[in-house]
Protein backbone atom coordinates (compact mmCIF):
# COMPACT_ATOMS: atom_id res chain seq x y z
CA UNK A 1 0.00 0.00 0.00
CA UNK A 2 1.22 3.49 -1.08
CA UNK A 3 1.92 5.31 2.74
CA UNK A 4 3.62 8.63 1.93
CA UNK A 5 4.08 11.78 -0.27
CA UNK A 6 7.08 13.54 -0.65
CA UNK A 7 5.91 17.39 -2.12
CA UNK A 8 8.34 19.55 -2.89
CA UNK A 9 8.73 23.09 -1.63
CA UNK A 10 8.28 26.49 -2.86
CA UNK A 11 5.57 25.55 -5.65
CA UNK A 12 2.66 28.05 -7.01
CA UNK A 13 -0.20 26.47 -8.26
CA UNK A 14 -1.53 27.77 -11.78
CA UNK A 15 -3.86 26.04 -13.69
CA UNK A 16 -7.07 23.90 -13.21
CA UNK A 17 -8.77 21.03 -11.18
CA UNK A 18 -11.20 19.04 -12.13
CA UNK A 19 -13.80 18.95 -8.88
CA UNK A 20 -14.86 15.10 -8.52
CA UNK A 21 -18.25 14.66 -6.86
CA UNK A 22 -18.54 14.82 -3.47
CA UNK A 23 -18.13 11.83 -0.78
CA UNK A 24 -20.03 13.12 1.83
CA UNK A 25 -22.83 13.37 -0.31
CA UNK A 26 -22.32 9.85 -2.38
CA UNK A 27 -22.14 8.09 0.86
CA UNK A 28 -25.61 8.69 1.96
CA UNK A 29 -26.88 8.13 -1.93
CA UNK A 30 -25.37 4.88 -1.90
CA UNK A 31 -26.97 3.41 1.42
CA UNK A 32 -30.37 5.42 0.06
CA UNK A 33 -30.13 2.06 -2.50
CA UNK A 34 -31.36 0.16 -0.09
CA UNK A 35 -34.53 1.87 0.39
CA UNK A 36 -35.92 0.44 -3.10
CA UNK A 37 -35.66 -3.03 -4.51
CA UNK A 38 -35.23 -1.74 -8.17
CA UNK A 39 -31.91 -0.92 -7.91
CA UNK A 40 -29.80 2.78 -8.32
CA UNK A 41 -27.75 4.23 -11.29
CA UNK A 42 -25.29 6.89 -9.87
CA UNK A 43 -22.88 8.71 -11.50
CA UNK A 44 -19.76 10.90 -10.57
CA UNK A 45 -18.69 8.74 -7.71
CA UNK A 46 -15.34 9.71 -6.75
CA UNK A 47 -12.87 6.54 -6.72
CA UNK A 48 -12.31 6.84 -3.00
CA UNK A 49 -11.20 4.49 -0.42
CA UNK A 50 -14.64 5.54 1.83
CA UNK A 51 -16.59 4.70 -1.06
CA UNK A 52 -15.01 1.32 -1.49
CA UNK A 53 -15.67 0.85 1.84
CA UNK A 54 -19.15 2.10 1.71
CA UNK A 55 -19.45 -0.56 -1.38
CA UNK A 56 -17.81 -3.77 1.03
CA UNK A 57 -20.81 -2.66 3.32
CA UNK A 58 -23.64 -2.59 0.95
CA UNK A 59 -22.20 -6.09 -1.23
CA UNK A 60 -22.31 -7.13 2.87
CA UNK A 61 -26.14 -6.66 3.11
CA UNK A 62 -26.86 -8.56 -0.45
CA UNK A 63 -26.40 -5.20 -2.73
CA UNK A 64 -24.66 -6.34 -6.29
CA UNK A 65 -22.56 -3.61 -7.23
CA UNK A 66 -21.28 -2.68 -10.68
CA UNK A 67 -18.66 -0.17 -10.84
CA UNK A 68 -17.86 1.44 -14.07
CA UNK A 69 -14.81 3.40 -14.34
CA UNK A 70 -16.18 7.07 -16.32
CA UNK A 71 -12.42 9.00 -16.10
CA UNK A 72 -10.06 8.89 -13.47
CA UNK A 73 -11.55 10.92 -10.87
CA UNK A 74 -15.52 9.70 -11.56
CA UNK A 75 -17.09 6.39 -12.06
CA UNK A 76 -20.72 5.37 -12.63
CA UNK A 77 -22.03 2.68 -9.79
CA UNK A 78 -24.97 0.43 -11.09
CA UNK A 79 -26.54 -1.02 -7.85
CA UNK A 80 -29.10 -4.00 -7.74
CA UNK A 81 -30.90 -4.36 -4.49
CA UNK A 82 -33.33 -6.95 -5.24
CA UNK A 83 -31.62 -9.22 -2.72
CA UNK A 84 -31.25 -7.43 0.16
CA UNK A 85 -31.91 -9.67 3.40
CA UNK A 86 -29.06 -9.22 5.76
CA UNK A 87 -29.95 -6.98 8.32
CA UNK A 88 -26.21 -6.22 10.21
CA UNK A 89 -23.69 -3.94 9.43
CA UNK A 90 -20.25 -5.38 11.33
CA UNK A 91 -18.00 -4.18 13.71
CA UNK A 92 -15.18 -5.15 10.79
CA UNK A 93 -16.86 -2.79 8.36
CA UNK A 94 -18.10 0.42 10.07
CA UNK A 95 -14.95 0.65 12.64
CA UNK A 96 -12.86 1.65 9.02
CA UNK A 97 -15.87 4.60 8.55
CA UNK A 98 -18.24 6.18 10.74
CA UNK A 99 -20.32 6.91 7.90
CA UNK A 100 -21.38 3.29 7.37
CA UNK A 101 -23.99 3.84 10.27
CA UNK A 102 -25.98 5.93 6.96
CA UNK A 103 -27.13 2.46 6.23
CA UNK A 104 -29.25 2.44 10.04
CA UNK A 105 -32.24 4.10 8.05
CA UNK A 106 -32.27 2.78 4.95
CA UNK A 107 -32.09 -1.02 6.69
CA UNK A 108 -34.84 -0.89 9.81
CA UNK A 109 -37.55 1.15 6.50
CA UNK A 110 -36.86 -1.36 4.07
CA UNK A 111 -36.74 -4.65 6.36
CA UNK A 112 -38.38 -3.31 9.58
CA UNK A 113 -35.03 -4.51 11.98
CA UNK A 114 -31.45 -3.98 11.69
CA UNK A 115 -28.07 -4.39 13.49
CA UNK A 116 -25.23 -1.81 13.33
CA UNK A 117 -21.94 -1.75 15.15
CA UNK A 118 -21.52 1.30 16.81
CA UNK A 119 -18.86 3.39 15.30
CA UNK A 120 -17.08 4.81 18.26
CA UNK A 121 -14.63 7.55 18.56
CA UNK A 122 -12.01 8.74 15.94
CA UNK A 123 -9.52 11.19 15.84
CA UNK A 124 -11.69 14.56 15.80
CA UNK A 125 -13.76 13.43 18.44
CA UNK A 126 -16.48 11.31 20.20
CA UNK A 127 -19.30 11.21 17.39
CA UNK A 128 -22.25 9.84 19.34
CA UNK A 129 -25.15 9.00 17.25
CA UNK A 130 -27.71 9.14 19.79
CA UNK A 131 -29.25 11.81 17.87
CA UNK A 132 -29.85 9.49 15.02
CA UNK A 133 -31.70 6.94 17.35
CA UNK A 134 -33.36 9.78 19.07
CA UNK A 135 -34.58 10.24 15.32
CA UNK A 136 -35.63 6.24 14.92
CA UNK A 137 -37.85 6.04 18.17
CA UNK A 138 -39.85 9.13 17.34
CA UNK A 139 -41.00 7.26 14.19
CA UNK A 140 -41.69 4.39 16.54
CA UNK A 141 -38.52 2.28 16.47
CA UNK A 142 -37.81 0.43 19.35
CA UNK A 143 -33.56 0.19 19.65
CA UNK A 144 -31.83 -0.92 22.43
CA UNK A 145 -27.50 -1.27 22.39
CA UNK A 146 -26.14 -4.53 22.97
CA UNK A 147 -22.53 -5.76 22.44
CA UNK A 148 -21.18 -2.60 20.66
CA UNK A 149 -24.01 -3.08 18.33
CA UNK A 150 -27.33 -1.32 18.19
CA UNK A 151 -30.71 -3.50 17.97
CA UNK A 152 -33.11 -1.03 16.00
CA UNK A 153 -37.05 -2.47 14.77
CA UNK A 154 -39.97 -1.65 13.79
CA UNK A 155 -42.16 -4.48 12.87
CA UNK A 156 -45.37 -3.03 11.88
CA UNK A 157 -43.37 -0.45 9.99
CA UNK A 158 -42.15 3.57 11.02
CA UNK A 159 -44.82 6.07 11.11
CA UNK A 160 -44.65 9.66 10.61
CA UNK A 161 -43.84 12.21 13.24
CA UNK A 162 -42.34 15.42 14.07
CA UNK A 163 -38.85 15.40 15.70
CA UNK A 164 -36.54 18.25 16.24
CA UNK A 165 -32.45 18.13 16.70
CA UNK A 166 -31.16 19.25 19.46
CA UNK A 167 -28.55 19.94 17.59
CA UNK A 168 -28.04 20.19 13.96
CA UNK A 169 -26.52 16.81 12.47
CA UNK A 170 -25.73 15.93 9.55
CA UNK A 171 -25.85 11.92 9.33
CA UNK A 172 -28.32 12.28 11.42
CA UNK A 173 -30.46 14.34 9.77
CA UNK A 174 -29.68 12.02 6.28
CA UNK A 175 -30.35 8.82 8.35
CA UNK A 176 -33.59 9.84 9.88
CA UNK A 177 -34.86 11.48 6.37
CA UNK A 178 -34.50 8.53 4.96
CA UNK A 179 -36.07 6.19 7.19
CA UNK A 180 -39.19 8.69 7.44
CA UNK A 181 -39.33 8.29 3.39
CA UNK A 182 -40.61 4.76 3.56
CA UNK A 183 -42.82 5.55 6.61
CA UNK A 184 -46.77 5.44 7.16
CA UNK A 185 -47.76 9.41 7.27
CA UNK A 186 -45.87 12.78 7.50
CA UNK A 187 -42.82 13.23 9.52
CA UNK A 188 -41.34 16.75 9.93
CA UNK A 189 -37.93 17.52 11.04
CA UNK A 190 -36.77 20.76 12.87
CA UNK A 191 -33.46 22.20 13.15
CA UNK A 192 -31.93 19.78 10.33
CA UNK A 193 -28.78 20.49 8.57
CA UNK A 194 -29.04 22.09 5.52
CA UNK A 195 -26.07 21.70 3.70
CA UNK A 196 -26.09 20.85 -0.10
CA UNK A 197 -25.13 17.44 0.31
CA UNK A 198 -28.67 16.95 2.14
CA UNK A 199 -30.54 18.84 -0.45
CA UNK A 200 -28.90 16.24 -3.02
CA UNK A 201 -30.07 13.59 -1.13
CA UNK A 202 -33.64 14.51 -0.83
CA UNK A 203 -33.16 15.37 -4.57
CA UNK A 204 -32.49 11.66 -5.30
CA UNK A 205 -35.23 10.55 -3.16
CA UNK A 206 -38.05 12.65 -4.66
CA UNK A 207 -36.31 10.75 -8.00
CA UNK A 208 -37.08 7.74 -6.48
CA UNK A 209 -40.26 8.52 -6.08
CA UNK A 210 -40.43 10.09 -2.11
CA UNK A 211 -42.22 13.21 -1.12
CA UNK A 212 -39.64 15.32 0.39
CA UNK A 213 -39.96 19.26 0.67
CA UNK A 214 -37.96 21.65 2.94
CA UNK A 215 -34.39 20.96 1.94
CA UNK A 216 -31.68 23.53 1.95
CA UNK A 217 -34.41 25.26 5.14
CA UNK A 218 -34.10 24.26 8.57
CA UNK A 219 -37.42 21.98 8.36
CA UNK A 220 -37.63 19.44 6.04
CA UNK A 221 -41.30 17.67 5.55
CA UNK A 222 -41.26 13.85 4.34
CA UNK A 223 -44.93 12.59 3.44
CA UNK A 224 -44.60 8.85 3.80
CA UNK A 225 -44.62 6.76 0.38
CA UNK A 226 -44.85 3.06 -0.07
CA UNK A 227 -42.20 2.56 -2.40
CA UNK A 228 -39.51 3.84 -4.21
CA UNK A 229 -38.39 2.97 -7.58
CA UNK A 230 -34.36 2.68 -9.23
CA UNK A 231 -33.51 6.00 -10.28
CA UNK A 232 -30.59 7.48 -11.87
CA UNK A 233 -28.64 10.15 -10.27
CA UNK A 234 -25.47 12.46 -10.68
CA UNK A 235 -23.37 13.17 -7.37
CA UNK A 236 -22.97 17.05 -6.50
CA UNK A 237 -19.82 18.38 -6.71
CA UNK A 238 -17.30 18.44 -3.88
CA UNK A 239 -17.26 22.20 -2.41
CA UNK A 240 -14.91 20.87 0.24
CA UNK A 241 -12.44 19.79 -2.25
CA UNK A 242 -12.77 22.71 -4.18
CA UNK A 243 -12.28 24.92 -1.07
CA UNK A 244 -9.02 22.70 -0.56
CA UNK A 245 -7.51 24.19 -4.02
CA UNK A 246 -8.58 27.55 -3.86
CA UNK A 247 -6.37 27.47 -0.38
CA UNK A 248 -3.82 25.90 -2.49
CA UNK A 249 -3.76 28.60 -4.55
CA UNK A 250 -3.98 31.26 -1.31
CA UNK A 251 -0.74 29.63 0.11
CA UNK A 252 1.64 29.40 -3.00
CA UNK A 253 -0.18 32.94 -3.94
CA UNK A 254 -1.05 31.12 -7.39
CA UNK A 255 -4.39 30.35 -9.35
CA UNK A 256 -6.38 28.16 -9.61
CA UNK A 257 -9.67 27.07 -12.05
CA UNK A 258 -11.70 24.80 -9.97
CA UNK A 259 -14.22 23.30 -13.06
CA UNK A 260 -17.93 21.38 -12.46
CA UNK A 261 -20.02 23.12 -10.23
CA UNK A 262 -21.07 26.57 -8.66
CA UNK A 263 -19.06 27.10 -6.37
CA UNK A 264 -20.21 30.20 -5.10
CA UNK A 265 -23.76 28.89 -4.07
CA UNK A 266 -22.09 25.89 -2.51
CA UNK A 267 -19.18 27.57 -0.15
CA UNK A 268 -20.71 31.04 1.17
CA UNK A 269 -19.51 30.82 4.49
CA UNK A 270 -16.12 30.03 3.04
CA UNK A 271 -16.17 32.17 0.27
CA UNK A 272 -15.95 35.34 2.44
CA UNK A 273 -13.85 34.59 5.05
CA UNK A 274 -11.37 33.64 2.25
CA UNK A 275 -12.12 36.96 0.33
CA UNK A 276 -10.80 38.94 3.76
CA UNK A 277 -7.48 37.00 3.42
CA UNK A 278 -7.11 38.52 -0.02
CA UNK A 279 -8.02 35.28 -2.24
CA UNK A 280 -10.33 36.84 -4.79
CA UNK A 281 -13.29 34.47 -6.53
CA UNK A 282 -14.52 34.92 -9.75
CA UNK A 283 -17.41 33.48 -12.36
CA UNK A 284 -15.27 31.13 -15.13
CA UNK A 285 -17.37 28.68 -17.34
CA UNK A 286 -18.54 26.00 -15.00
CA UNK A 287 -16.82 26.77 -12.39
CA UNK A 288 -15.15 29.31 -10.07
CA UNK A 289 -11.53 31.32 -10.04
CA UNK A 290 -9.31 31.14 -7.15
CA UNK A 291 -6.45 33.60 -7.06
CA UNK A 292 -4.25 35.08 -4.46
CA UNK A 293 -3.38 38.66 -3.97
CA UNK A 294 0.58 37.89 -2.99
CA UNK A 295 -0.61 38.57 -0.03
CA UNK A 296 -2.26 36.59 3.20
CA UNK A 297 -3.97 38.71 5.85
CA UNK A 298 -5.20 37.06 8.81
CA UNK A 299 -8.48 36.68 9.48
CA UNK A 300 -10.72 35.42 12.62
CA UNK A 301 -12.85 32.11 11.46
CA UNK A 302 -15.86 30.31 13.50
CA UNK A 303 -16.76 26.54 11.83
CA UNK A 304 -20.47 26.43 11.97
CA UNK A 305 -23.05 24.31 9.95
CA UNK A 306 -24.00 25.28 6.33
CA UNK A 307 -23.99 28.08 5.79
CA UNK A 308 -21.28 29.04 7.85
CA UNK A 309 -17.40 27.62 7.46
CA UNK A 310 -17.20 24.49 7.48
CA UNK A 311 -15.68 22.48 10.03
CA UNK A 312 -14.05 19.86 7.22
CA UNK A 313 -12.12 23.33 5.53
CA UNK A 314 -10.86 24.23 9.19
CA UNK A 315 -6.99 22.30 8.98
CA UNK A 316 -6.30 23.61 5.35
CA UNK A 317 -7.05 26.91 5.84
CA UNK A 318 -5.11 26.78 9.23
CA UNK A 319 -2.18 25.88 6.51
CA UNK A 320 -2.56 29.44 4.79
CA UNK A 321 -3.11 31.39 8.19
CA UNK A 322 0.55 30.07 9.09
CA UNK A 323 1.84 32.19 6.66
CA UNK A 324 -0.38 35.67 6.86
CA UNK A 325 0.37 39.11 8.26
CA UNK A 326 -0.32 39.18 11.41
CA UNK A 327 -2.56 36.65 14.11
CA UNK A 328 -5.54 34.84 13.25
CA UNK A 329 -8.24 32.58 15.57
CA UNK A 330 -9.70 29.82 14.60
CA UNK A 331 -12.70 28.72 16.96
CA UNK A 332 -13.86 25.07 16.22
CA UNK A 333 -17.70 24.89 17.39
CA UNK A 334 -18.36 21.65 15.24
CA UNK A 335 -15.58 18.58 16.66
CA UNK A 336 -14.19 18.36 19.76
CA UNK A 337 -10.83 17.31 18.70
CA UNK A 338 -9.89 18.49 15.34
CA UNK A 339 -7.20 20.92 15.82
CA UNK A 340 -3.84 17.49 15.74
CA UNK A 341 -2.95 18.92 12.94
CA UNK A 342 -1.23 22.03 15.07
CA UNK A 343 1.23 19.80 16.80
CA UNK A 344 2.31 18.61 13.17
CA UNK A 345 2.02 22.26 11.54
CA UNK A 346 4.52 23.59 14.52
CA UNK A 347 7.12 20.66 13.53
CA UNK A 348 7.22 22.84 10.18
CA UNK A 349 7.30 25.79 11.98
CA UNK A 350 4.39 27.50 12.64
CA UNK A 351 3.52 29.70 15.93
CA UNK A 352 0.11 28.11 16.75
CA UNK A 353 -1.27 28.10 20.30
CA UNK A 354 -4.40 26.70 21.86
CA UNK A 355 -6.64 27.32 24.32
CA UNK A 356 -9.87 25.09 24.58
CA UNK A 357 -11.71 25.39 21.60
CA UNK A 358 -9.53 28.10 20.07
CA UNK A 359 -6.56 28.17 17.91
CA UNK A 360 -4.35 31.54 17.87
CA UNK A 361 -2.15 31.18 14.68
CA UNK A 362 0.55 33.92 14.65
CA UNK A 363 1.42 34.41 10.88
CA UNK A 364 5.57 32.77 10.52
CA UNK A 365 7.87 34.28 7.90
CA UNK A 366 8.21 31.07 6.49
CA UNK A 367 7.86 27.33 6.73
CA UNK A 368 9.96 24.75 7.03
CA UNK A 369 10.05 21.15 5.75
CA UNK A 370 9.92 17.98 8.19
CA UNK A 371 8.41 14.93 8.42
CA UNK A 372 5.27 14.84 9.27
CA UNK A 373 2.32 12.82 10.28
CA UNK A 374 -1.16 12.62 8.44
CA UNK A 375 -3.73 12.54 11.58
CA UNK A 376 -6.88 12.14 9.90
CA UNK A 377 -8.24 13.08 6.21
CA UNK A 378 -8.86 16.64 6.40
CA UNK A 379 -5.53 17.04 8.28
CA UNK A 380 -3.46 15.14 5.56
CA UNK A 381 -4.20 18.08 3.21
CA UNK A 382 -3.43 20.84 5.12
CA UNK A 383 0.11 19.29 5.39
CA UNK A 384 0.09 19.17 2.09
CA UNK A 385 -0.33 22.59 1.61
CA UNK A 386 2.00 23.50 4.02
CA UNK A 387 4.71 21.90 2.38
CA UNK A 388 3.30 23.68 -0.65
CA UNK A 389 4.57 26.66 0.51
CA UNK A 390 7.75 25.60 2.66
CA UNK A 391 11.70 25.58 2.00
CA UNK A 392 12.89 22.33 1.29
CA UNK A 393 11.52 18.73 0.59
CA UNK A 394 8.41 17.38 2.82
CA UNK A 395 7.73 13.70 3.25
CA UNK A 396 4.01 13.24 4.61
CA UNK A 397 3.21 10.03 5.73
CA UNK A 398 0.10 8.06 7.12
CA UNK A 399 -1.34 9.52 3.82
CA UNK A 400 -3.90 6.29 3.43
CA UNK A 401 -6.28 8.97 5.62
CA UNK A 402 -6.08 11.14 2.21
CA UNK A 403 -7.01 8.84 0.00
CA UNK A 404 -10.22 8.10 2.09
CA UNK A 405 -11.35 11.40 0.91
CA UNK A 406 -9.27 13.43 -1.89
CA UNK A 407 -8.85 11.71 -5.37
CA UNK A 408 -6.08 11.84 -8.21
CA UNK A 409 -4.68 14.64 -5.93
CA UNK A 410 -1.08 13.91 -7.96
CA UNK A 411 -2.83 14.14 -11.13
CA UNK A 412 -4.90 17.16 -10.15
CA UNK A 413 -1.74 19.24 -8.96
CA UNK A 414 0.10 18.07 -11.99
CA UNK A 415 -2.50 19.99 -13.80
CA UNK A 416 -1.58 22.80 -11.51
CA UNK A 417 1.80 22.81 -12.33
CA UNK A 418 2.60 21.62 -9.18
CA UNK A 419 4.75 18.04 -8.36
CA UNK A 420 4.13 16.13 -5.92
CA UNK A 421 5.53 12.25 -5.00
CA UNK A 422 3.44 8.94 -4.15
CA UNK A 423 5.92 6.70 -1.55
CA UNK A 424 5.87 3.30 -0.26
N1 LIG B 1 -23.56 14.67 17.35
C1 LIG B 1 -24.13 14.20 18.50
N2 LIG B 1 -25.03 13.17 18.40
C2 LIG B 1 -25.37 12.62 17.21
C3 LIG B 1 -24.79 13.12 16.05
C4 LIG B 1 -23.88 14.15 16.13
O1 LIG B 1 -23.84 14.68 19.60
O2 LIG B 1 -26.20 11.69 17.21
C5 LIG B 1 -22.60 15.78 17.42
C6 LIG B 1 -21.21 15.39 16.94
O3 LIG B 1 -20.46 14.77 17.98
C7 LIG B 1 -20.63 16.71 16.49
C8 LIG B 1 -21.86 17.46 15.96
O4 LIG B 1 -22.99 16.78 16.50
O5 LIG B 1 -20.09 17.41 17.58
C9 LIG B 1 -22.02 17.48 14.46
O6 LIG B 1 -21.83 16.19 13.93
P1 LIG B 1 -22.55 15.66 12.62
O7 LIG B 1 -23.47 14.57 13.00
O8 LIG B 1 -23.08 16.80 11.83
O9 LIG B 1 -21.32 15.02 11.83
P2 LIG B 1 -21.41 13.75 10.90
O10 LIG B 1 -22.71 13.70 10.26
O11 LIG B 1 -20.92 12.55 11.65
C10 LIG B 1 -20.61 14.91 8.71
C11 LIG B 1 -19.47 14.74 7.74
C12 LIG B 1 -18.18 15.20 8.41
C13 LIG B 1 -18.35 16.67 8.81
C14 LIG B 1 -19.58 16.84 9.72
C15 LIG B 1 -19.87 18.29 10.04
C16 LIG B 1 -20.22 12.86 6.43
C17 LIG B 1 -20.05 11.45 6.04
N3 LIG B 1 -19.39 13.33 7.37
O12 LIG B 1 -20.29 14.10 9.84
O13 LIG B 1 -17.16 15.09 7.43
O14 LIG B 1 -17.21 17.12 9.51
O15 LIG B 1 -20.73 16.29 9.07
O16 LIG B 1 -20.06 19.03 8.89
O17 LIG B 1 -21.08 13.56 5.89
C18 LIG B 1 -14.98 14.81 6.61
O18 LIG B 1 -15.45 14.64 5.48
O19 LIG B 1 -13.75 14.99 6.83
C19 LIG B 1 -15.87 14.77 7.78
C20 LIG B 1 -15.45 14.50 9.00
Amino acid sequence: MIEKIKVYGKQKVNGKVNISGAKNAALPLLAAALLSSDGMHLKNVPPLTDIATMLALLENLGVDCQVLKNSPHANSIKLKTDSVENFTAPYEIVKKMRASVLVLGPLLSRLGRCRVSLPGGCAIGVRPIDLHLKGMEALGATTELRDGYVYASAPRGLRGAEFAFPIVTVTGTENVMMAAALANGTTILKNVAREPEIVDLANCLNKMGANISGQGTDTIVIQGVTSLRCSEHTVVPDRIEAGTYALAAGITGGRVDLLGGDFRKLLPGFLDKMEATGLSFSPIDDGLRAESSGKISPVDIDTEPFPGYPTDLQAQCMAMLCLADGESTIRENIWENRFMHVAELMRMGADISISGTHAHVRGAKHLVAAPVMATDLRASFSLVLAALAAEGDTVIDRVYHLNRGYCCVKEKFAGCGVELERMR
